[in-house]
C-alpha cells in the first residue's frame, strides 16, 4: 500500500528526466510535452540561464528568514512588477490569493468579496472560498463567509457590485474552467463599476501570466490595470514561488506583522525567478506571440472541422479544445500518452494544451497532428 494520501488520480508512468520540451519517464519512453507540468515549466526542462542561477545559489545560502533584508527579492520585484506596484512573495498560486484576499480586506475596510462561477483561484481555505466550482468546495464548509458569485462575461455581474464590496477577483482567462476568455468590453466595464464603489480589482493571473499568453500578463491584452494582481506556476518555471503585486496606495494596511510566511522569497527560488524574469524579454514575448499563431493555424485547419470538436478557444500558447460529450477527453489524454505526447484536461470535457513557451514551431505543427490522430482514433472506439 502507498504511504500516500490519494489525493490524485495519476496516469500510470512516472516522469524521471527531460530536457528541452521532451519529457522521458522511467521505460526510457520520451513525450512531447504539452503540459509544462501545469503551466510551470514555460522555459522547459534544462534551460542554461535558470540551471546557473539556481545551482550557483544551492552552492551558497539558501534561506534566510525574512526577517533580513533581501536583494534577490527585490531583484526579482523590479523585474516582475509593473510600475507603482509592489510585490509579498510565497510559495504557490493559492498563498498569492490568500493574500490578496486578506489585503482587499484590510486595506478597503471592507469585507465581501465578488468572484465568478466557473473560476479557480487554489485549494486552501480562502482561495477555495473564491472559487466558483463547487465539487472543489464539497464537504469543506463553512467557507470563508461574504463571498458571492457572479456570472462570467455577463452584465449581471455589475450589480453585484456595490459600495460595500472590497474586491472582485477573476482570471482573464479562466484556465481550469475550460480555457474560457473574458469578454474585453465586459471587464473594462466592470473595471468602472468597481472604481465607482472603491472595489479593488484583483486579477489572478497564476496560470496566465508569465508570458503564457504572449504578454507579460493576460491583463495587458484586455485594457485595464488591477489594483492587485497574483502570480506563481511559471514564476519559478518549476521551483515554488508565487507573488501578490499590489499598488503602491495598498502598502500601509500590508504593514509588519500584518501578513508574513517562513518560506516565501526563498533565495534559491527567486533566484530561479529571476532566471525566467530576465528572459522574458519583449523579443521573446514576440516569439511566444508567433508561435502561438502558428498553433492558432493548425488547430484551424486540422482540429477545428473534426466532428467530435465543439470549440476551441485560445490566447497565446493557452489553448481549450472543447469536445462532444460522445467522446471523453481522458481517453484523448490516454491515447495520446500512448502516443507519445502529454496534455491536460479542464472543465466541461475540454483538452487543454499548454505547451513550453521555447518549443519549436515544427513540434506545434506535430503535436497537432498527434492530436488529429488521436482524436479520430477515440472516435471510432467510442463510435463501437
Ligand atoms: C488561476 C489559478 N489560480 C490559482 C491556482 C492555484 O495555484 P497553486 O496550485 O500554486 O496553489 C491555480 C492552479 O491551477 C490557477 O490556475
Amino acid at each position: 500500500m502507498s504511504n500516500l494520501f490519494h489525493t490524485y488520480n495519476q496516469f500510470p508512468m512516472e516522469i524521471v528526466d527531460g530536457h528541452d520540451w521532451t519529457l522521458i519517464d522511467n521505460q526510457q519512453k520520451e513525450y512531447l510535452d504539452f503540459t509544462s507540468g501545469i503551466g510551470v515549466c514555460s522555459f522547459g526542462y534544462s534551460n542554461e540561464l535558470i540551471n546557473h542561477l539556481v545551482t550557483n545559489q544551492i552552492g551558497k545560502v539558501w534561506h534566510t528568514s525574512n526577517l533580513y533584508p533581501s536583494q534577490a527579492q527585490e531583484e526579482v520585484a523590479k523585474l516582475l512588477c509593473p510600475d507603482g506596484m509592489v510585490a509579498f512573495f510565497c510559495n504557490s498560486g493559492t498563498e498569492a490569493n490568500e493574500a490578496a484576499f486578506k489585503l482587499a480586506r484590510k486595506a478597503t475596510g471592507k469585507t465581501n468579496v465578488i468572484a465568478f462561477k466557473n473560476g479557480f483561484h487554489g485549494r486552501t481555505y480562502g482561495s477555495m472560498s473564491l472559487t466558483g466550482n463547487s465539487h472543489i468546495s464539497e464537504g469543506f464548509a463553512p467557507l470563508v463567509p461574504n463571498v458571492e458569485f457572479a456570472e462570467y462575461n455577463s452584465e449581471s455581474a455589475f450589480e453585484q457590485v456595490t459600495d460595500d464590496t472590497a474586491a472582485v477577483i477573476l482570471e482573464v482567462v479562466q484556465g481550469e474552467g475550460g480555457v474560457v476568455l473574458a469578454d474585453k468590453q465586459w471587464l473594462t466595464e466592470l473595471q468602472e463599476v468597481c472604481h465607482q464603489c472603491g472595489a479593488l480589482m484583483i486579477v489572478d493571473e497564476v496560470q496566465t501570466g508569465i508570458g503564457r499568453t504572449g504578454t507579460k500578463f493576460a491583463y495587458e491584452q484586455f485594457g485595464i490595470e488591477p489594483d492587485i494582481i497574483t502570480c506563481a506556476k511559471a514564476l519559478g518555471n518549476g521551483l515554488p514561488v508565487g507573488a501578490m503585486l499590489g499598488k503602491e496606495k495598498l502598502v500601509p494596511a500590508f504593514g509588519p506583522g500584518s501578513h508574513g510566511t517562513t518560506f516565501g522569497g526563498n533565495k534559491v527560488s527567486m533566484a530561479a525567478a529571476k532566471g525566467v524574469l530576465q528572459q522574458l524579454t519583449p523579443e521573446f514575448l514576440d516569439s511566444v506571440s508567433q508561435k502561438a499563431n502558428v498553433l492558432k493555424e493548425e488547430l484551424a485547419v486540422q482540429i477545428k472541422p473534426l466532428p467530435v470538436v465543439k470549440s476551441i478557444s485560445q490566447l497565446g500558447m493557452m489553448v481549450g479544445i472543447k469536445l462532444d460529450d460522445q467522446v471523453a477527453v481522458a481517453d484523448v489524454i490516454a491515447d495520446l500518452q500512448k502516443a507519445g505526447m502529454l496534455t491536460l484536461s479542464a472543465e466541461h470535457n475540454t483538452l487543454r494544451l499548454l505547451p513550453p513557451l521555447i518549443i519549436s514551431e515544427g513540434d506545434i505543427v506535430f503535436g497537432v497532428e498527434k492530436i488529429k490522430s488521436s482524436l479520430k482514433n477515440v472516435m471510432v472506439v467510442e463510435e463501437q
